[in-house]
Formats: C-alpha cells, sequence, structure tokens
C-alpha cells in the first residue's frame, strides 16, 4: 500500500514536469509569434539629416565634392539633398522607392564590377548595416527628412 502510493506520487509529480514542460513550449512559440509579427510590421523611418547624410559625409565626400576626383570624373556631389537627387552628369543615381535600380544602391552594395564598387578600393568600406540603412532610405522614397 505505501509503495503504491509513493508510484502514485512519483507519476503525478512527473506528469506536472511534463506539463510545465508543455507550458513552457507553448510560451516560447507564442513569443516566437510576437517577435517576427514585430519584424512585420513597417521598419522606422530612416532620417535624411540623421541617417543618411551623416554616412555620405563620412564615406563619399573625401572625394565626391567639387573638386574631389570623384566628383570631377563623374559630377557626382554628395554636398547636399538636391546634389544627390541630381545624381551624375548623367542623371539621377537614387531613385525614389526603386533602390533595386538605384546605381548608387547597386555601387555601394557591390552588384556591379568590383572596379567601380563604392567607396573605391581603398577608401574605408560602409559596414552591411549601413548599406542597409542607404536602401531603406531609398525604399522609403529618399525623402529630404
Ligand atoms: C576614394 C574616392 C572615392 C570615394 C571615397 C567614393 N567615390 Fe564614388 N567615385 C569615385 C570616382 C573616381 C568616380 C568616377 C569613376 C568611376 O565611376 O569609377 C566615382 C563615381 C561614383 C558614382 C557615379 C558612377 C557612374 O555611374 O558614373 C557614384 C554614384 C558614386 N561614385 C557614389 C559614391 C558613394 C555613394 C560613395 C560613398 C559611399 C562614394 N562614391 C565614395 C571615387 C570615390
Amino acid at each position: 500500500m505505501p509503495l503504491k502510493h509513493s508510484l502514485t506520487v512519483r507519476v503525478g509529480s512527473k506528469g506536472a514536469v511534463m506539463d510545465s514542460r508543455f507550458y513552457f513550449h507553448i510560451a516560447a512559440l507564442v513569443s516566437c509569434v510576437v517577435f517576427f509579427a514585430g519584424c512585420a510590421r513597417e521598419p522606422a523611418q530612416v532620417s535624411y539629416a540623421k541617417d543618411v547624410a551623416p554616412l555620405l559625409e563620412k564615406y563619399c565626400q573625401s572625394c565626391h565634392l567639387p573638386g574631389q576626383i570623384g566628383y570631377d570624373s563623374s559630377g557626382f556631389s554628395v554636398s547636399d539633398y538636391d546634389s544627390l537627387m541630381k545624381g551624375t552628369k548623367y542623371g539621377p543615381v537614387v531613385l525614389a522607392g526603386d533602390p533595386l535600380n538605384s546605381a548608387m544602391v547597386m555601387l555601394i552594395e557591390g552588384r556591379v564590377d568590383s572596379s567601380i564598387k563604392m567607396p573605391h578600393a581603398g577608401a574605408p568600406a560602409l559596414s552591411q548595416q549601413q548599406i542597409d540603412t542607404i536602401r531603406l532610405w531609398v525604399e522609403q522614397g529618399a525623402r529630404n527628412n
């Protein structure tokens, strides 16, 4: 009789352990769903002034201001929003809402021959996160925000 009793208790407590594991899995599943729902939400608005201009200043201005080699050979200046949107002497390199076909995004993502990847070989490169910031800004409409 005492033996049977203790057996029951053991089975019972094992069941409790399994229950709590089960609820843990449910909780993990729910938090995953919440997490991915969070990711699916519209990403934060990228700001030209706060996020993009500082990157262009740091990584592009050494060559893309009047008098510098990049500007002199392409006509592309990153001195301000208007010159950025004006593009090269051949036309725009930023197409609002269309990062895939924006020459500037192609160049910084390296979707071009490595000899013309921007910044040019030798100059400090953008990190993937910085490239993504510029891409997202173009995707969100390349606004002067
Ligand atoms: C070390 C100098 C240098 C740096 C830094 C540099 N560029 Fe350039 N860039 C050039 C030169 C030189 C050219 C023209 C010749 C060529 O296309 O390779 C050029 C051309 C370009 C063009 C025009 C390409 C075309 O279709 O004619 C774009 C757009 C451009 N650069 C964007 C950028 C961006 C954006 C950055 C910063 C992330 C950057 N560049 C940084 C030197 C530089």
